[in-house]
């Protein structure tokens, strides 16, 4: 359980109704020794509370791009250049749009432009958000970059509709992570 050892992972949460389970991913990523630096969309916020997932990470939480300095919230160039991946779970069709088209209106998105290490995206939505033309265009450009995804799973949706979409297990997530970083 040590593999992740003196590994700092950045992990974005964004406002998908699966934000919770970055709860459990946290926890494993903490077991395996990584340092985790949680960064939330406003979005987010909505879903989970940044007090939970700080004291699973064990640091504070940053959301705001306009805090940069403030109770030494590291900037967003700081967070990218300190960190060994970009690990964004769940990311919404509207971050990855944000992140194919190269929009950074807030902390996460900047932080991914200003990341040049590796990035794993893990993208949950209800199944027509997925499949739609514009979101799978996204995906195709995220891909094109070299960025790592773990597909969405099939299953019932919160959204009560039954297809593609579910984030993808916790467990394999941390696998994915540990192949790159382990
Ligand atoms: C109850 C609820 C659940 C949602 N779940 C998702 C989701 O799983 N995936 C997604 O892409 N958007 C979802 N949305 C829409 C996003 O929350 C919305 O696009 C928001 O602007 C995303 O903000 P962010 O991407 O900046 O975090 C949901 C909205 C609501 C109200």
């Amino acid at each position: 359980m040590s593999q992740l050892v003196g590994k700092r992972i950045t992990l974005g949460v964004t406002g998908s109704i699966a934000a919770y389970k970055a709860a459990d991913l946290i926890s494993q990523l903490v077991k395996y020794g990584a340092e985790v630096q949680v960064v939330m969309t406003q979005g987010a916020t909505q879903f989970i509370s940044p007090l939970t997932l700080q004291v699973l990470s064990r640091r504070p939480v940053s959301v705001n791009l306009w805090e940069e300095g403030k109770n030494s919230q590291p900037s967003h160039i700081e967070l990218a250049d300190s960190s060994d991946l970009l690990l964004v779970a769940p990311i919404t069709a509207h971050v990855m749009a944000e992140f194919a088209h190269g929009l950074a209106p807030d902390l996460l998105t900047s932080v991914y432009l200003a990341t040049r290490g590796p990035v794993l995206l893990c993208p949950a939505m209800n199944g027509k958000m997925y499949e739609h033309a514009a979101t799978q265009a996204n995906l195709k450009t995220l891909r094109a970059r070299g960025h790592a995804i773990v597909e969405p799973a099939e299953g019932m949706l919160a959204c009560g509709y039954e297809g593609l979409g579910k984030l993808a297990p916790v467990d394999e997530i941390v696998s994915r992570v540990l192949s790159i970083l382990g």
